[in-house]
């Protein structure tokens, strides 16, 4: 059966990142104006579809009359179908032009609050629905995915196996204070602040694992790298302890680094990232333990005694002495989380780890051998003031099998301001959840009370 002659004349549908495909040829393009310049003889409309963007040129000679007055009506963002030849030219971002023939409007636009004018950032906020179509947000969230998919590839390929852990639960694992609260019908629960107790459980199944999901800390700081709402991607192993832990992290985030600069070049040079710094982020890393950090702050004029942890300025002063991540190791155990392996030969101290990002950009993963005797670990619970019953399962992980095992959480969202060398961490996640808002448009009013409610017990 012969095709219709229709059929083979029809251009082909082309995202902008494939019209080279069809150099010469006419192709239709589906998406939203950029941004227009026009004179009377002639139209510029820069388009975008999501996968790139180009310049569409309309000469009066070139398209009927109705389609170059139709094209002078374009506001920014309208939708439209877009038909026209595809002319390689070197000077336009992309390589390509696109020489109009016909365009059809599918959704109007009018008075599209961004303009490429500069915005206030709470006026951006308010339209974070619409601003997620900017060019730099397009880059950002691109970066966001390929760090996301680094991540997997990486642990993928290097025997970890993933398996989500739950995000209601019944108990905390990263202190009291930064708990969400929700009601689980009778009982109190809270939102995941990490997957680390059960990564420890499907560890002692499975062996290298991983968890990767959004974490929720109800942080009351209001800072530049703290989101009420993250997401975290946390490997666990048994049987390694904290050197190998340190050494996996050292790998995992230089092929992150890297995969970027490979694959996100036009995306970092959107940004404006200078990436000779990124260029230097090579395993093996620095590292500097907790004692020599205090007296580096100490010298550095900061008042801090040992004993005291770090905050961000500290961080910060602490990663500018080096041009890659630094593991600052060994904090005192008071410090940190109730599930921190004591160092034997030091019992004061963790064998523990943070790794502070060059920068400025701060702590990007925290981890560490996780305590593997029954005993000590039912103590450490009881010293932290914990709920016994709501840990019965995880103290189970010790009576049945132990063994030595480490671990670490890293945060997508820290890790994608300082490969983008953003100034905040909000504009790293489509959504950002931060202290006073909750939703584009809607900053936060008081919850309504909530009644009583009991603790569950653990699983
Ligand atoms: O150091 P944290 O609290 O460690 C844990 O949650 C461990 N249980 C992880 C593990 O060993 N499996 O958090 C880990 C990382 C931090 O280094 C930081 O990158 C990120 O999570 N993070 C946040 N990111 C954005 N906003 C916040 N409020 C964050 N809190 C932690
Ligand atoms: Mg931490």
């Amino acid at each position: 059966m012969s095709e219709s002659p229709l059929v083979e004349t029809l251009p082909p549908v082309s995202l902008i990142s494939d019209v080279g495909r069809y150099d010469g040829q006419p192709v239709k393009i589906k998406g939203w104006l950029r941004n227009k310049r026009s004179s009377g003889k002639i139209h510029f409309l820069i388009l975008r579809d999501g996968s790139g963007q180009i310049q569409g040129v309309a000469a009066r000679n070139d398209v009927s009359p109705e389609c170059f007055e139709r094209m002078g009506t374009l506001q920014q963002e309208t939708s439209v179908i877009a038909t026209g030849i595809v002319r390689a030219d070197e000077r336009a971002p992309g390589g390509y032009e696109l020489s109009l023939r016909d365009l059809e409007i599918v959704g109007s636009s009018e008075n599209f609050p961004i303009s490429p004018k500069e915005h206030g950032v709470d006026f951006l906020m308010d339209n974070r629905h619409l601003w997620l179509r900017s060019a730099n947000q397009h880059a950002i969230l691109r970066v966001r995915h390929e760090i996301i998919k680094a991540c997997e590839d990486w642990l993928d390929a290097h025997g970890f196996l993933r398996i989500d852990a739950p995000i209601l639960t019944p108990a905390a694992c990263e202190g009291t204070t930064t708990l969400f609260e929700t009601e689980y019908f009778e009982y109190k629960a809270f939102l995941s602040q990490s997957g680390q107790l059960y990564n420890e459980a499907t560890a002692m199944a499975f062996g290298r694992v991983y968890c990767f999901g959004p974490t929720f800390r109800a942080e009351k700081s209001k800072t530049r790298r703290h989101l009420m709402e993250f997401w975290m991607i946390e490997p666990e192993m048994a049987f390694a302890e904290q050197e190998e832990n340190m050494e996996v992290q050292e790998q995992f985030v230089s092929y992150i680094v890297a995969r970027v600069l490979e694959k996100r070049k036009a995306e970092l040079c959107q940004l404006g990232r200078d990436t000779s710094k990124l260029e230097k982020v090579i395993a093996p890393f620095p590292r500097l333990s907790y004692d020599e950090a205090v007296l580096t702050l100490q010298k550095a004029g900061k008042e801090i005694q040992w004993g005291n942890d770090f905050g961000g300025d500290e961080e910060t002063v602490l990663a500018e002495q080096f041009d890659r991540p630094v593991f600052v190791h060994s904090y005192p155990v008071r410090c940190k989380a109730f599930y921190m392996k004591a160092d034997p030969r030091r019992p004061e101290v963790a064998r523990c780890a943070d790794l502070l990002a060059p920068e400025g950009y701060g702590e990007i993963i925290g981890g560490g051998q996780r305590e593997d005797d029954g005993t000590t670990l039912e103590e450490r619970i009881k010293e932290h003031g914990l709920p016994r019953e709501a840990f019965d399962w995880y103290l189970d992980l010790r009576k049945y099998g132990t063994v030595p095992h480490s671990g670490f959480g890293m945060g997508i969202e820290r890790v994608v301001a300082w490969i983008c060398g953003l100034e905040h961490i909000r504009e790293t996640i489509p959504f950002p959840r931060m202290l006073s808002r909750l939703t584009p448009h809607t900053h936060l009013t008081p919850a309504r009370p909530t009644g009583p409610s009991v603790q569950a017990p653990g699983t």
